[in-house]
C-alpha cells in the first residue's frame, strides 16, 4: 500500500518511537524512513503537519545517525540525502526530453470566446470539457522521476535546453525523492511545475536584504528564480522554496512482469494527471482547479478565483485553461510556440511602465542616504505610485537606471513598488547618468561608504534627518506605537524645540503644545495618555523602537526573550549574542556595540527613570490573569487585529500560545479563510471554536 494512505498506522507508530525512542533498532529502518517522508508530506504538501518540528528533528537525527553507522544502508530517496551536499558544481546544461513551450495569452472573456470556438472546429465537438487551474507566478521547472526515483531537475532555460538544477531542487521539501510511478506502470516520467516562494517568506526575506542594507528583490518570481540558481545547497535549502506540479509532459510504460501485481489505469484527463501525482505525494493544484464543460463556466470560475487573489499565500499572474481530455489534447496538437490545447488567461497587470523624472536623496534613522526615484504617475495594482526606493549606487548599475528612461514597475500584494528594469532601447539621448551627492543633502556634512558597504552615509550622528527619523522610527505602530504622534507632530516638535532626541518624548511642555496651532485640549488629553500608555510596552518594542542595526522585529523578539532587564545585555558577550536564535556574526556585532556605547547606555538609564519599563514582562508576572492557565492558537486572517499583537495580549493576560492543534488547545480563534487548522478543531469537541470579536470580549477593559 503507498505509504501516504498508511496515515493510522505511520501516526501510531510515530507516537510510541517519540515515547520510546530506543525501540527503533536497524531493521525498522526503511519504516522509519516512510516516517519522516509521510510528515514532510503533510507539512509541505497538505500544509497540516501533526507532530511539531522538534519532534520531527528528534526522530530524523535518529534516522542520520543510524546511517552514519551504517552507510551501506543509506538508499538515494532517504529523507537525510536531501541536504549536506554543499556546493554544487557549475549547472551543467541538459536538453528538455519535450520542449518546454510557453502559452498563449487572453486577457478578457471574448479571447476566450474566439480560443474555444477555434477549439471545437478543429475538433468538430460540440462542446469541450476544460481544467481551470491558477497560473502560478514563480518559476518553471522539469522534474524527471525514472524508476521511481527522481533522477533529474531543470530549469525552464530557452525551452529546448536548460540548467541542471537536480541538487537544489532536493532542497524543496514538497518534492518527493522517489514516487510509486511504477504502480501506474510508468517506467520514465517527466513533470513541469512552478517554483514559488510564499508571500509571507517573501517579505520576510526582503526586509532582511533591507535591514542588511542589500536591495530587495522585484517580486517573488524574481527571488524564486535567483534562489534556484545559487550554488550552495544548503542556503537554498533556507529560502523555503515552494512547487505546484501542473503538468505531464511525457511518460514511457514500464515493461510487464510478473511481479507488477495490479496496475492502477494512468489517468486519461489532466485533471486525473493530477489527482494522479497528488495521489503520489505531489503538491498539485488538486485543490484550486475546477472542472468544467463549456467556456461560460471557465469564465465564471476564472472570476470567482481572482476575488481571492490578493488573500493567497503565494502570487498568481492569472489562471490556466486547459482541454482536460488528454486524446483530444493530442489532436489539437501545437503550433511552433504553444500547444492548442491550453491558453492562459491574465489579471490585471501589477506591473506598469513610467518614466524616471528625478532622483531625490533621502537620509535615514542610520544615517543611510537611499536614492529615491520620482516617476510619472503611475497606477499600479490599484495604487497610485509616485516615487520608488532605488536603495544605492550598485543598484542603479545593475538596473542601468538614467534619468529620462522609460522604467517598468511591479507591485506585487503588499510588497513596496520596485523597479523590474530599464528600456535602454527605447533611449533618445536626452538621458542623463545620476549623480551621488559627496555631502549630506540635509546637514551638509562629507558622506562616507564603508568598504564592505553598498550605501553612502551621513555620519553626523546630529544630523537633523537621523535625529527626527530615529524618533518616527520609535513612536511608530510597529515599534512603541504612540497613538496621535506620527511623523508630522514629530516634526513640528522638533522645529520648535521641543523634541531633541527621544527621551524628550517623555518630558513634552503640553502648555507649550496647547499654544500651538491646531492643538486642542481632547488632542493634547489623547496624545498624553498614548506616551503615558507606552511605558508599559512590551520590552521587545521598545527594543526595536531603538533602531539597533540589523535588529528587526523578530530579532528584537530574541533579544527580549533572552533577558529580564534590557540593560542585562551589558554583560553579554558576541559569543553568547551568537548563540541566540537568527543572530549571525553582523547581527551580534551591532548588538554589542549598542550596549557597550556609552550614550546609548545613559538614554537607556534615562528611559527608566522617565518610567518606561525596560524589564521583560513575559519573564515576570503577567500584567494580568483573566486567561490564565488557557490555550489559544490563532487561524485565518484577522480583520480587526494583527497576529501577532492578538497572540501579545494573550500573554499579557496569563494565557499561552500553542503551535498546533491538539486536545492541549483551549481556544482557536478562527478569521477569515481559515483551513485546515479548523476542520481538525472541529473533530476535538474540548476545542471551543470563537472568532475574532469573541476573543475581543475575553480580554479585559
Ligand atoms: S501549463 C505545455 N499550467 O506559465 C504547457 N503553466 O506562459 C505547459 N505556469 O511556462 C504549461 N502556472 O511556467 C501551465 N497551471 C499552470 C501554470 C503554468 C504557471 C507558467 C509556466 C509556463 C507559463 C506559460
Amino acid at each position: 500500500m503507498n505509504q501516504l494512505h498508511r496515515t493510522k498506522e505511520l501516526q501510531q507508530q510515530t507516537a510510541e518511537w517519540l515515547s520510546a525512542p530506543s525501540s527503533i533498532h536497524l531493521s525498522n529502518i526503511e519504516l522509519l524512513r516512510d516516517i519522516l517522508r509521510w510528515h514532510e508530506y503533510r507539512y509541505y504538501v497538505q500544509n497540516d503537519p501533526l507532530i511539531s518540528d522538534a519532534e520531527y528533528d528528534r526522530l530524523y537525527t535518529i534516522l542520520q545517525k543510524f546511517e552514519l553507522e551504517h552507510p551501506e544502508i543509506i538508499t538515494p530517496d532517504s529523507p537525510t540525502q536531501r541536504v549536506g551536499v554543499g556546493l554544487a558544481n557549475d549547472f551543467a546544461k541538459v536538453e528538455h526530453l519535450v520542449p518546454m513551450l510557453s502559452l498563449e495569452n487572453s486577457y478578457n472573456a471574448a479571447d476566450l470566446l474566439d480560443w474555444e470556438r477555434k477549439a471545437l472546429e478543429l475538433s468538430a465537438l460540440d462542446s469541450i470539457e476544460y481544467c481551470v487551474e491558477p497560473k502560478f507566478d514563480g518559476a518553471s521547472i522539469s522534474l524527471i522521476y525514472e524508476n521511481d526515483l527522481l533522477s533529474r531537475s531543470a530549469t525552464r532555460g530557452d525551452g529546448t535546453v536548460g540548467d541542471d538544477i537536480t541538487l537544489n531542487t532536493k532542497q524543496i521539501k514538497s518534492v518527493p525523492l522517489s514516487a510509486k510511478f511504477s504502480s501506474y506502470g510508468i517506467e520514465q516520467i517527466e513533470i513541469r511545475g512552478e517554483v514559488l516562494i510564499n508571500k509571507k517568506n517573501f517579505k520576510a526575506y526582503n526586509e532582511k536584504l533591507m535591514e542588511e542594507g542589500i536591495p530587495p528583490f522585484a517580486n517573488p518570481r524574481n527571488a524564486a528564480a535567483g534562489s534556484l540558481r545559487i550554488k550552495d545547497t544548503l542556503v537554498v535549502s533556507k529560502r523555503n522554496l515552494e512547487v505546484f506540479l501542473y503538468h505531464v509532459s511525457f511518460s514511457t510504460s514500464a515493461a510487464p512482469h510478473s511481479e507488477t501485481g495490479t496496475l492502477i489505469k494512468q489517468p486519461k484527463t489532466h485533471s486525473g494527471m493530477l489527482e494522479m501525482l497528488w495521489e503520489l505525494g505531489f503538491r498539485s493544484p488538486k485543490n484550486e482547479l475546477k472542472v468544467v464543460r463549456g467556456i461560460n463556466g471557465v469564465i465564471k470560475y476564472i472570476e470567482e478565483f481572482e476575488e481571492k487573489r490578493d488573500g493567497l499565500p503565494y502570487e498568481i499572474d492569472g489562471m490556466v485553461v486547459k482541454v482536460n481530455d488528454l486524446q483530444l489534447q493530442e489532436k489539437l496538437g501545437m503550433t511552433s510556440h504553444h500547444p492548442r490545447w491550453a491558453i492562459a488567461f491574465k489579471f490585471k497587470a501589477r506591473q506598469a511602465t513610467s518614466k524616471l523624472l528625478s532622483v531625490e536623496f533621502q537620509v535615514g534613522r542610520t544615517g543611510a542616504v537611499t536614492p529615491v526615484a520620482k516617476i510619472a504617475a503611475v497606477l499600479v495594482g490599484g495604487v497610485t505610485v509616485t516615487s520608488i526606493s532605488i536603495h544605492n549606487e550598485e543598484y542603479i548599475r545593475e538596473k542601468d537606471l538614467m534619468l529620462g528612461d522609460t522604467i517598468l514597475i511591479e507591485r506585487s500584494g503588499d510588497v513596496i513598488p520596485q523597479i523590474v528594469k530599464s528600456f535602454a532601447e527605447l533611449r533618445t539621448g536626452e538621458e542623463t547618468n545620476i549623480e551621488f551627492p559627496k555631502n549630506c543633502p540635509v546637514c551638509n556634512h562629507p558622506l562616507f561608504k564603508p568598504a564592505e558597504e553598498a550605501v553612502w552615509r551621513c555620519i553626523n550622528i546630529n544630523c537633523t534627518a537621523q535625529v527626527v527619523e530615529r524618533i518616527i522610527h520609535f513612536v511608530s505602530k510597529d515599534a512603541m506605537d504612540i497613538k496621535n504622534f506620527g511623523e508630522a507632530n514629530v516634526r513640528k516638535f522638533y522645529d520648535s524645540g521641543l523634541l531633541k532626541d527621544v527621551p524628550d518624548i517623555y518630558r513634552l511642555d503640553f502648555d507649550k503644545i496647547g499654544k500651538m496651532e491646531g492643538f486642542g485640549k481632547k488632542s493634547i488629553d489623547n496624545l498624553q495618555s498614548a506616551i503615558e500608555q507606552s511605558k508599559s510596552q512590551p520590552l521587545h518594542r521598545l527594543i526595536f523602537g531603538l533602531g539597533i542595526r540589523y535588529v528587526g522585529e523578530t530579532t528584537a523578539k530574541t533579544l527580549a526573550n533572552s533577558v529580564t532587564h534590557l540593560l542585562d545585555f551589558k554583560n553579554f558577550n558576541e559569543e553568547q549574542l551568537l548563540a541566540l536564535e537568527d543572530v549571525g556574526v553582523k547581527v551580534a556585532g551591532s548588538i554589542h556595540r549598542f550596549f557597550h556605547d556609552d550614550d546609548n547606555l545613559a538614554m537607556l538609564q534615562e528611559l527608566e527613570e522617565l518610567g518606561i519599563s525596560l524589564k521583560n514582562q513575559k519573564k515576570q508576572v503577567a500584567d494580568n490573569d483573566e486567561l490564565a492557565g488557557q490555550t489559544f492558537l490563532f487561524t485565518g486572517s484577522l480583520m480587526q487585529l494583527k497576529r501577532t499583537d492578538a497572540e501579545e495580549m494573550v500573554e499579557k493576560n496569563g494565557g499561552k500560545i500553542v503551535s498546533g492543534v491538539s486536545s492541549k488547545l483551549n481556544y482557536l480563534v478562527v478569521g477569515e479563510d481559515a483551513g485546515s487548522k479548523l476542520e481538525k478543531a472541529k473533530k476535538i469537541q474540548s476545542i471551543k471554536i470563537i472568532n475574532e470579536e469573541d476573543f475581543i470580549k475575553m480580554l479585559p477593559k
